[in-house]
């Protein structure tokens, strides 16, 4: 792996700021009418997925230009790093395996993918036929996965999306150090025929310990005489999750070249496949496989994950935009948003080199959104006339499993209205000729105009599939997996640490020190100190 030369140092991204001058002011509806097949030219389906990048604020010249920006080989021989296991990670100096777990070919050449892999499918097959019980015989009613970040939003997010293929087992998941958390999920759950699955990488996190630690005791309590059968643990640390009395054979490995936020394919995934069985689990992988592959294949005006990292670029580093919303229109995908949240910002929120020097540049966007409908009763207000420009993806399943397809449309109809009108907006004088119109008086039509206004050129993409399955939802997760990949090589920066967590935990290690063992307080802040104080007033009385 070579490391890269800044963005910014070359000739191409200066030639790339005078496209966004020249096109700042460009309507994008106006380049629709310059450009009559905008539409076709600018939708690309592969691998299960249709992006149509068509309602961005860039014409073919200034696509040139931006893709000049990278080598044309550059796009094939990123990809080929991450999926052929060199070691992306340049700062743990190891590969980034998470793609390996989802290619058939990989899994022959990594002995360790495949014997997770198989371990895994015989634990699933095992629960969901009842073959494997609790500690009283039973069969498993209920899973709770303990774990945070990407030990639990991945898992999440997939057990949702996939809600329509759903087996007997209810999955549920508890990731907060909050006790509310975890004693409202047991409120309904029977200890005898509940699983837990402690998801944990490093079985280091405190958040997560503590409440596998008070799942234990509920298990005791109910008369469990040890973890033998209701507890499952998936760690790259088995020495502590034996030294947690889970029984080595109950222990699946996560290998820790995958990060957590990568981990949904590994044995990280247990939790959901066990909710959906093998069987769409391993089509979920396939449609992941589907996109690395064309990751890999596709030329780079035809990549869905080059292209839309190279929008990204064009936003953040020439326009600097601050912010990028997900915005699903599906109650399924629900948690994608969050999920993208952590898979970008904990990926690309960062600013060092590989040489060690710090880059100028922006780097990751602040990610946010929820489901589109739902968001257009809350801040769609804010993308239609606030001061902020951001840039948007609709994520847009067009048909449902389900039977209520009518009601599904509906939903396709409002994503399209709003990718619509944040395109056009709306001027001045054409909210004064509708209130004429609606029979409001002249004066109070003119007065109130400017209010209706909205400005209209808000970029977007709609990203569509035909159906939210495991193969779409695998192919659209490996999508943002790898535009988040290319983006952080365009900015030479390592997605696969995350150093930046660090320093906070030790210092809550302080923090605690002092609020629980009585140490020295000096080593604090006076702000710290004086919340430290008021903590113990209002809870010690001292
Ligand atoms: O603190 C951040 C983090 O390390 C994430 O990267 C990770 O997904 C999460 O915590 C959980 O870590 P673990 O799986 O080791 O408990």
């Amino acid at each position: 792996m070579t490391s890269e030369p800044a963005l910014t140092d070359k000739p191409e991204f200066q030639a790339l700021l005078k496209e966004k001058d020249r096109l700042k002011n460009q309507s994008i509806v106006k380049l629709f009418s310059e450009q009559p097949n905008r539409a076709n030219e600018l939708t690309v389906a592969q691998a299960n997925i249709e992006l149509d990048y068509s309602r961005h604020a860039i014409d073919s010249q200034g696509f040139d230009a931006l893709f000049k920006i990278i080598d044309p080989s550059e796009s094939h021989r990123f990809a080929t790093e991450l999926l052929d296991g060199l070691k992306v990670n340049f700062t743990e100096k190891q590969s980034a395996l998470h793609s390996l777990f989802r290619n058939k070919n990989s899994k022959k050449t990594h002995s360790i993918v495949s014997e997770i892999q198989k371990k895994m499918a015989h634990l699933v097959e095992d629960i969901v036929n009842g073959h494997k019980k609790g500690f009283t015989g039973k069969a498993f009613t209920d899973v709770v996965n303990l774990g945070i970040g990407g030990s639990y939003l991945g898992p999440k997010l997939v057990f949702e999306s996939l809600s329509n293929y759903r087996n007997h087992l209810d999955c549920h998941f508890v990731s907060n150090l909050d006790p509310e958390d975890l004693k409202t999920t047991l409120l309904t759950l029977q200890p005898e025929t509940t699983l837990f699955v402690v998801c944990s990488k490093s079985f280091k996190t405190e958040e997560t310990l503590i409440n596998a630690r008070n799942a234990r005791n509920w298990l005791m309590k109910a008369g469990a005489k040890d973890l033998e059968n209701n507890f499952i643990a998936i760690t790259e640390n088995t020495k502590a999750a034996q030294d947690f009395n889970i029984p080595a054979g109950n222990c699946l490995l996560l290998p820790k070249e995958v990060a957590g936020r990568y981990s949904i394919w590994t044995s990280a995934g247990l939790t959901c496949a066990l909710g959906i069985g093998w069987k769409s689990f391993s089509e979920f992988l396939s449609g992941a496989e589907a996109m690395d592959s064309h990751f890999k294949s596709a030329a780079p005006s035809r990549n869905l994950p080059v292209i839309m990292s190279l929008l990204e670029f064009w936003y953040r580093n020439c326009w600097n935009t601050q912010v990028h919303a997900i915005l699903p229109y599906s109650h399924n995908l629900r948690s994608l948003p969050i999920h993208l949240q952590q898979l970008v910002m904990e990926s690309n929120g960062k600013n060092a080199l590989a040489s060690g020097e710090f880059l100028e540049q922006l780097t990751a966007s602040v990610i946010w959104g929820t489901d589109g409908i739902n968001g257009q009763h809350s801040f769609y207000q804010f993308l239609h006339q606030g001061t902020l420009l951001c840039p948007i993806d609709f994520i847009l399943p067009l048909s449902t499993i389900s039977r209520d397809s009518d009601q599904h449309s509906k939903m396709v109809s409002h994503c399209l209205a709003q990718a619509r009108a944040l395109m056009i907006g709306r001027s001045t004088h054409e909210s004064y000729n509708y209130l004429l119109k609606k029979g409001l008086p002249e004066k109070d039509s003119r007065d109130l105009a400017p209010h209706l206004r909205m400005p209209g050129n808000r970029p977007s993409n709609i990203i569509s599939f035909e159906s939210l399955n495991p193969t779409s939802l695998g192919s659209l997760l490996a999508l943002y997996e790898h535009k988040t990949y290319f983006s952080a090589r365009l900015w030479g920066i390592n997605p696969f640490d995350q150093w930046g967590v660090e320093l906070g935990k030790t210092i809550s290690e302080n923090i605690q020190a002092v609020m629980f063992k009585g140490e020295d307080a000096n080593q604090l802040d006076p702000a710290t100190y004086r919340l430290i104080s008021k903590w113990k007033k209002t809870t010690l009385g001292d």
